[in-house]
């Protein structure tokens, strides 16, 4: 039996000691939460992703009464990116959240499958993605790539045939 070690690196911070671009992008991602369709979780999220052109796109949590229906913020966002900037590559997504029903106190952490589509457009760039999460007590923590979010991501290199 070998046992194995694998470094995650995260930075955590307060809002005000970000520099200007990253709090530019976590306020556009508090304003894009303000339009979440959340009426069965009352839980907002807004993400805001920079392009390296320098487009940003904003989504936020839209849900459905067929619960499977919805999509977090994450994926509105990123999908909406794929679909209108396929070859752009993607800089940084930063996520924030809020919610009147109930306290919010961490960071968002985003879902497993957020992660998997982060990671996919990581790969398919070969270049990192920065992940920036927020909280309503403006703590924040980053990741320089996605890959530390989720290191044993499933690839698609795996569904490759011989
Ligand atoms: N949600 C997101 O939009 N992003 C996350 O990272 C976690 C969860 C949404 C999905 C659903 O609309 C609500 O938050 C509660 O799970």
């Amino acid at each position: 039996m070998i046992n194995k070690k694998i470094e995650l690196n995260f930075t955590s911070a307060k809002f005000s000691e970000l520099n200007s671009q990253e709090q530019e992008l976590i306020t556009n991602a508090k304003s894009a939460l303000l339009k979440a369709y959340a009426p069965y979780s009352g839980f907002l999220v807004g993400s805001s992703v920079l392009l390296e052109n320098g487009e940003i796109v904003n989504g936020s949590n839209q849900e459905n009464v067929a619960y499977p229906s919805g999509l977090c913020a994450e994926r509105v966002a990123l999908f909406y990116v794929g679909s209108r900037f396929p070859n752009v590559k993607i800089n940084t997504i930063a996520v924030s959240v809020f919610s009147k029903s109930f306290e919010v106190n961490d960071i968002i952490s985003p879902c497993g499958a957020c992660r998997q589509v982060m990671a996919e457009y990581e790969d398919k760039q070969q270049k990192s993605i920065r992940v920036i999460l927020h909280s309503p007590n403006d703590d924040v923590l980053i990741a320089n790539k996605v890959k530390d979010l989720l290191p044993f991501m499933f690839k698609s290199s795996q569904l490759k045939r011989h």
